[in-house]
């Protein structure tokens, strides 16, 4: 089963989880429960409670039970009762309630149902009680885990960067500044990239899962001012060698998936065979093949609605798009020596959501990065510790983004990226 094992209850172990009563170990046993009331429905002589805890729900059938008529929707509760099995309950277990304790009574619960996406969000603090994004942010939970395991797996280590910083990473028209005393010019931070470029030379192959900030105008079904960012940036490894690794990642985290959140990922309506069929290598077009295919102008900048079109026409899979032209891309993306014009950058587009990783092999020769800053309008000063790194020990690296949320909408099929984290941070909200 998943995520929390047969561990005890923090506080009290005379309580237990509704996954192990749904796991039939405790027929015909008297349990001790508490949770919080799911659906309540009366009939003359009995009511029935769905409870629900974190692990999932399970009917109580309450005769004679004073508190059970004074309990309300979303009232915390705390039950004893002996087990049955039947068939007519959801998960095959109800509980005969003998002793039932309102800890919690809840006021008249706000949300029904066929309400508005806007009024959920707006009521975000609560509609993530909802048994959707309950399954949802375990399945992220377990994300976060396998992450960690594949890397753990290899030797890296885990290291973070400031979020406030002087440096712009991935262009100026994202950044968020903010107060900063009396200092200018401050920003949260797009990416831990460049800080990570300096921390290659003493720990080699890292890795981070952080939140990065980007002050978006685009209001589209994949974009958040604030999402989680993982991150790695390895020395002595090229940009072929960069989407091995990636892809390696994608089939290591579904693989994990399977094993750990099969249960949770029917549950959201996932087609399973999808997942299954991953293997490497992905499918590799360059941009220039890219456009063509779209019938677009070399120069276009590829859109949400490009990239999907494309995964539509070539395959159901995961795609590589590389070689895009470099004002296309950032500043310390790597010329392609056989094509100058190029730089040595891929993004990995995945099926309904399009973009999902950003990665490259960064510019290691110190001219070559001064010629970059310029043909970018940078300041050389600005980048002044980031230049240093070039000159004592420069060695080739690569490295790669990949937003949490987006992989999070591909693995679970959810339609909106806001539905793929907590608390969504928009340009347009940030309550609650
Ligand atoms: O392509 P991006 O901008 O690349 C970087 O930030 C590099 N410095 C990463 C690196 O090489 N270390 O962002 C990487 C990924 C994107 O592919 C996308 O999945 C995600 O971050 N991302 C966003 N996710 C949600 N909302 C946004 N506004 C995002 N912007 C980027």
């Amino acid at each position: 089963m998943f995520l929390i094992q047969d561990k005890k209850d923090l506080s009290s172990s005379d309580f237990i989880k509704i996954k192990d009563i749904l796991s039939g170990k405790y027929v015909n046993k008297e349990v001790k429960l508490r949770g919080w009331i799911y659906r309540k429905r009366e009939q003359k002589q009995i009511i029935f409670i769905i409870l629900r805890d974190s692990s999932g729900i399970i009917q109580l059938a309450c005769k004679g039970i004073k508190d059970a008529e004074k309990a309300t929707i979303e009232s915390s509760i705390q039950v004893s009762g002996i087990v049955k099995e039947d068939q007519r309950a959801p998960g095959g277990y109800e509980i005969e309630v003998k002793d039932l304790k309102i800890i919690g009574l809840a006021e008249r619960f706000p949300i029904t149902k066929d309400q508005s996406e806007e009024f959920l969000r707006d009521m975000r603090h609560l509609w993530i009680r909802s048994q959707k994004l309950t399954t949802i942010f375990k399945i992220r939970s377990e994300l976060f885990k396998a992450i960690r395991k594949f890397y753990d797996e290899r030797g890296f280590y885990e290291i973070q960067s400031p979020i406030f910083t002087k440096l712009g990473c991935e262009g100026g028209s994202t950044l968020f500044e903010v107060k900063y005393g009396d200092k200018k010019g401050v920003y949260l931070s797009q990416s831990w990239q460049l800080y990570a470029e300096a921390m290659i030379y003493s720990l080699e192959r890292i890795f981070t899962l952080a939140p990065s900030f980007r002050a978006e105008k685009s209001r589209t079904r994949r974009h958040l001012s604030e999402y989680w960012h993982h991150e790695m940036e390895a020395a002595w490894i090229t940009h072929d060698q960069l989407m091995e690794f990636e892809e390696d990642l994608i089939i290591y985290i579904v693989k994990h998936m399977l094993k750990h959140c099969k249960d949770e990922l029917i549950e959201l309506g996932r087609d399973l065979k999808e997942l299954e069929k991953i293997k490497k290598p992905f499918l590799k077009i360059t941009y220039k093949e890219a456009i063509e295919i779209l019938g677009k102008q070399y120069g276009h900048d590829l859109t949400d609605k490009d990239e999907r079109e494309l995964l539509e026409k070539i395959g159901k899979g995961p795609i590589f798009i590389t070689s895009f032209p470099r004002e296309m891309k950032a500043f310390y993306m790597k010329k392609d020596p056989k094509d100058p014009k190029t730089v040595l950058a891929s993004d990995l587009l995945l099926p309904g959501v399009g973009e999902v990783t950003g990665g490259s092999e960064r510019i290691s020769d110190l001219d070559e990065l001064k010629e970059s800053l310029k043909i970018f309008k940078l300041k050389k000063e600005d980048y002044k510790w980031y230049i240093d790194l070039r000159k004592y020990g420069s060695v080739p690296h690569s490295g790669f983004g990949l937003g949490i949320e987006r992989l999070l909408m591909w693995l679970t099929c959810v339609d909106h990226i806001m539905d793929a984290i907590p608390f969504p941070r928009t340009i347009d909200r940030v309550y609650p």
